[in-house]
């Protein structure tokens, strides 16, 4: 191991992230009912050019009136783009208005580490400005050519980035890649087009300690093919993917949360090592495989995630 480490920024679970239009307040109820672990509220591409100022009223409302937190959900708010007239007073009224009840704020379109470092800027004076004492933490969007020729510099760009999402829709239009439904794979390709990339990503965010998390997929009528895309994200390394319909909460949850056994297999590796070691030995052999330390270091991130959404399911049954 290099003596240069970076420990994860700030552990979350973020199996699914439901996407929900803040323009769309009906939406709000059905939200906070779901099973989303995260859920951010839209100002950017959901939301029509002349409803963005209602938008933002109400979700400064929406953070301050609704008892997201205490039903376990991590409230995020999704704020225009650094390119639009928008994005400052998104900025600036959502954080001054309700800044004590936001997690986070997922910048779009992040292209260079300046975009972060300008909103990390902002939230920091509103902060101290208006005295608000809750942390929040800050997630971008890697969705285009630039971004992701950009990434492993924008991972390391502020000690608030906890994550970053790939957005695959406006990098395919960035790229202008040929597509067949958002996320979705192209026939005209020999396999995954967007393996590429998601690896790229994902080992920025590793680099960096970032959660990893993988965006939307368009087709909701299609739960097989929404299976398939978060699967192939969860190994690469993903800890989440987007639900852009309520449909595809369950969905995400079910993929990004080790099954039983898997997590049953990582503790008695994790045992079957310390046995090893107090007997002097650092290789063990379970289930006739030769196991070492590595196995232990992927076991212990499977009981780590276990452990997590434990926590919280115990969590959000004492909150029901
Ligand atoms: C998300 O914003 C995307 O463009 O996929
Ligand atoms: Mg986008």
């Amino acid at each position: 191991m290099s003596f240069t480490q970076y420990k994860p920024v700030k552990t979350r679970v973020q199996r699914s992230t439901l996407a929900v239009p803040g323009s769309n307040p009906a939406m709000f109820a059905k939200a906070l009912e779901s099973d989303a672990d995260f859920i951010f509220l839209d100002l950017e591409d959901a939301v029509a050019p002349n409803d963005k100022v209602p938008a933002r009223e109400n979700i400064i409302k929406a953070l301050n009136e609704i008892p997201w937190r205490a039903r376990g959900k991590t409230m995020c708010v999704r704020i225009n783009g650094l390119d639009t007239h928008w994005m400052y007073r998104d900025v600036v009224d959502v954080v001054e208005q309700a800044g004590e009840n936001l997690d986070t704020i997922l910048i779009p379109k992040v292209g260079v580490p300046g975009d972060v470092y300008m909103v990390e800027a902002m939230v920091a004076q509103i902060r101290e400005g208006r005295n608000i004492q809750n942390e929040i933490g800050l997630e971008a969007l890697i969705e285009t050519a630039l971004g992701m020729s950009n990434v492993e510099i924008i991972a390391q760009s502020s000690r608030k980035l906890e994550a970053l999402h790939f957005g695959v829709a406006d990098f395919a239009a960035s790229r202008r890649s040929r597509t067949v439904v958002i996320g979705g794979l192209n026939p005209d390709y020999p396999g995954d087009q967007w393996h590429a990339a998601i690896d790229r990503m994902v080992t920025a965010c590793r680099a960096y300690g970032l959660r990893a998390i993988d965006g939307p997929f368009g087709d909701f009528s299609s739960p097989e093919d929404y299976i398939k895309g978060a699967k192939r994200a969860a190994v690469l390394g993903c800890e989440g993917k987007w639900a852009i319909h309520p449909s595809q909460i369950a969905l995400a949850n079910d993929v990004f949360s080790p099954p039983p056994a898997e997590v049953d297999r990582a503790r008695r590796i994790l045992i079957a090592l310390e046995e090893a070691a107090a007997q002097g030995k650092g290789a063990a052999s379970l289930d006739g495989r030769m196991i070492d330390a590595a196995s232990a270091r992927m076991a212990q991130n499977v009981v780590t995630v276990a452990d997590a959404i434990a926590a919280k399911a115990t969590q959000n049954a004492k909150a029901a």
